[in-house]
């Protein structure tokens, strides 16, 4: 009944096994083997597009990374008030960025509003010396209340941006959850949608310190330098083969949307479950592998006393957030404690 986070879910067996044939013989380090290799050539297949990437060991890498070559020491980043650029990284993409301004953005649900990105745009000029500007939208898919943006609501808010020059990035640390809420493909929820770079993650949805920045053609030719930050930056493993089997074995025939799909289930499970009892509200829509729910403090208790995990949320709500090891037993011992 832990539903602390996907982060505290273990690796799946078959990425520790994937892990385990790689382990065999000498082979090129810092990403030049041949699994990696291979890795970038079926993500290529899997976006429909050219592409290049370097692979780090956290998701907050990854974004920082990824916001490095796009914005200037100078630049603006709009992102939601709740995005885990703004704060759960610990000031990460100021530093790697050398100093960027994160401008934060409200929206129901951390969906950010358009007409705040729109309001933004027109209030910071991009070529007044006195005033940061603009220079990145980052958006989060699943967001960080669970939700999703579709393809059309990516649409919608990257439009104005794109108008005025902006890059965007996409923080995609459980990009696998949105693709099968919404339906659409990877290349819809990226690139095509107007995306420059996307932080794909892995580690929440199966993987052991696996995640990549990727870059779409519009900024490929950055790609140096996001090689030389990556190093930089400490995140350039010397044995990167195991990062890159692990994620050869989750892009294999679909398997990273099969656990990203039984995460969303369970995580819809445990919320229908719940909505049968007084006082309990969902805070978001459930879009993803999160829900987020107010519970009368008896029920909150109940669920702690019986050994159930999650945590008190700081808008006052529950999270409880499922991943692919969580089992319907799991869900349902977690309702059966709260009685019929
Ligand atoms: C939306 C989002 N982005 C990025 C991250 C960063 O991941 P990490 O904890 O690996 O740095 C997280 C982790 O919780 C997250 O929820």
């Amino acid at each position: 009944m832990n539903f602390l986070s996907d982060t505290t879910a273990p690796a799946h067996p078959a990425l520790i096994e994937a892990i385990s044939r790689a382990n065999e013989g000498f082979a090129p380090s810092y990403g030049n083997d041949a699994l990696s290799a291979r890795v970038e050539a079926r993500l290529k297949e899997i976006f429909e597009t050219d592409l290049k990437l370097v692979f780090t060991n956290s998701g907050t890498a990854a974004n920082a990374l990824a916001l490095s070559v796009l914005s200037p020491p100078h630049g603006m980043v709009l992102c939601h008030d709740e995005a885990h650029i703004h704060r759960d990284e610990r000031g990460a993409p100021e530093f790697f960025t050398g100093g960027a301004k994160l401008l934060p953005l409200p929206g129901d649900h951390a969906r950010i509003d358009v007409a705040a990105i729109e309001d933004a745009l027109a209030q910071w000029p991009q070529d007044f010396v006195h005033a940061p500007p603009p220079r990145v939208l980052s958006l989060s898919n699943l967001t960080e209340s669970g939700t999703a943006y579709s393809p059309a609501d990516l649409a919608a808010r990257i439009g104005p941006a794109k108008e005025k020059g902006l890059h965007v990035h996409i923080d995609g640390a459980r990009f696998a959850n949105a693709l099968v809420s919404t339906g659409a493909s990877p290349a819809q929820m990226s690139w095509k949608a107007g995306a420059d770079a996307l932080s794909l993650g892995a580690t929440k949805n199966g993987a052991l310190a696996a995640e990549a920045v990727i870059l779409f053609p519009s900024v490929m030719d950055r790609f140096a330098e996001l090689q030389a930050r990556q190093k930089r930056a400490g995140q350039m493993a010397a044995k990167m083969r195991f990062v890159a089997a692990q994620f050869e074995a989750w892009l294999a025939n679909d398997f990273w949307l099969d656990l990203a799909a039984h995460a969303n289930a369970m995580a819809r499970r445990l919320a229908d479950g719940l909505a049968h009892y007084d006082g309990v509200d969902l805070a978001h829509p459930v879009e993803g592998n999160e829900i987020f729910v107010t519970l009368p403090d008896a029920t909150a208790q109940t669920l702690r006393d019986a050994g159930a995990g999650f945590y008190q949320w700081p808008d006052g709500s529950a999270r409880f957030v499922a991943s692919w090891a969580t089992t319907e037993a799991d869900v349902d011992a977690a309702l059966g404690t709260l009685g019929q």
